[in-house]
């Protein structure tokens, strides 16, 4: 197996670590800066033998060595700085996308493609139609990160372990998100059962504002630990064909009423890569927040 990883900035580069040290897959590493993929990829080579991982690390700046891939990750792009809004990268990053899809057709044309890149659903959606891939072998990588750090929040406030919590949030990965909180267990209760709707409301809006909050505390960069987490059991879930349940940005296709849009919403993983959206029922509040989500991606979409 072979995982490709375009960007060896803070995303990706922990994103390889975490592959190796789950010691799933080969993993290239590739940047436009010279030297950078190169260290980084020798550095957790160097780890392997402390570690006990027996995959091979490398970075490069030549997209020739992304051949026969299984899977592309695109971290490539800037990062959010404080002050700057999802939306603000959009010019800069569609760019990016662009040419880093072009390559991936050129070289690995196979492979299943993973967009990482923010804004989101926009670098996905873009991703989508510069691959022109079959459905579901193209998707970004989202819900799965705004569902952790919404679990993450609910423990601390209940007081209970982090893997007793199951939580479900979709929509567009930005602060029209939409976390659900009926579809979020706790060891199968449902959360309204163990907290007020006050209290709620205040995780499900630390949820939204988690990135942001994160941005504002390092003032040079964006989150990186949470997001190759999920990145990364992504990919092992494609890898292993595990059929995992997590919501991810798609291209929908009429499913919850939404056509010609990306936007986070229930698949299941496997060796096909999002293999198959699972619709929910909505409530007619849930359904307006996922529409009005849909929309401000389309804006987005509509500037590129
Ligand atoms: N091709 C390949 N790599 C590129 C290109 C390009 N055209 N343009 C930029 N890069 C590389 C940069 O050189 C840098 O090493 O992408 C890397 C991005 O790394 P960081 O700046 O550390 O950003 P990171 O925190 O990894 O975030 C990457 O993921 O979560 C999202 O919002 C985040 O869009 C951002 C992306």
């Amino acid at each position: 197996m072979k995982v490709s990883i375009i960007g060896a900035g803070n995303v990706g580069a922990t994103t390889a670590q975490r592959l190796a040290e789950l010691d799933i897959a080969d993993v290239v590493m590739l940047d436009v800066v010279e030297g950078l993929p190169q260290g980084k990829a020798l550095d957790i080579a160097q780890a392997a033998p402390v570690m006990g991982y027996d995959v091979d690390v490398t970075g490069t700046n030549d997209y020739r060595d992304i051949a026969d891939s299984d899977i592309v990750i695109v971290t490539a792009g800037i990062a959010r700085k404080p002050g700057m809004d999802r939306d603000d990268l959009l010019a800069i990053n569609i760019k990016i996308i662009r040419e880093v899809c072009a390559n991936i057709r050129e070289h690995a044309p196979g492979s299943i493609v993973m967009a990482v890149t923010n804004p989101l659903d926009v670098t996905t959606y873009a991703a989508v139609k510069y691959m022109q891939q079959e459905r579901g072998r193209v998707f970004g990588m989202s819900g799965l990160l705004d569902s952790s750090r919404f679990a993450t929040f609910i423990a601390k406030e209940i007081g209970c372990s982090v893997k007793d919590v199951d939580a479900m949030v979709l929509g567009g990965h930005g602060d029209s998100m939409v976390p659900l909180p009926e579809y979020t267990t706790i060891s199968g209760i449902p959360l309204p059962q163990l907290l007020d709707r006050k209290t709620i409301d205040r995780l499900v809006q630390r949820t939204v504002n988690a990135g942001a909050e994160i941005v504002g505390h390092l003032k040079t960069g964006s989150a990186f630990y949470a997001p190759s987490a999920a990145v990364a059991m992504m990919t092992e879930a494609i890898l292993k064909d595990t059929k995992r349940i997590v919501p991810a940005s798609v291209y929908l296709d009429g499913e919850y009423g939404l056509r010609d849009v990306c936007l986070g919403v229930p698949v299941r993983i496997g060796k096909g890569g999002a293999e198959k959206v699972i619709e929910l029922e909505l409530t007619a509040e849930q359904e307006q927040a996922l529409k009005r989500s849909a929309d401000e991606v389309r804006q987005g979409i509509s500037k590129i």
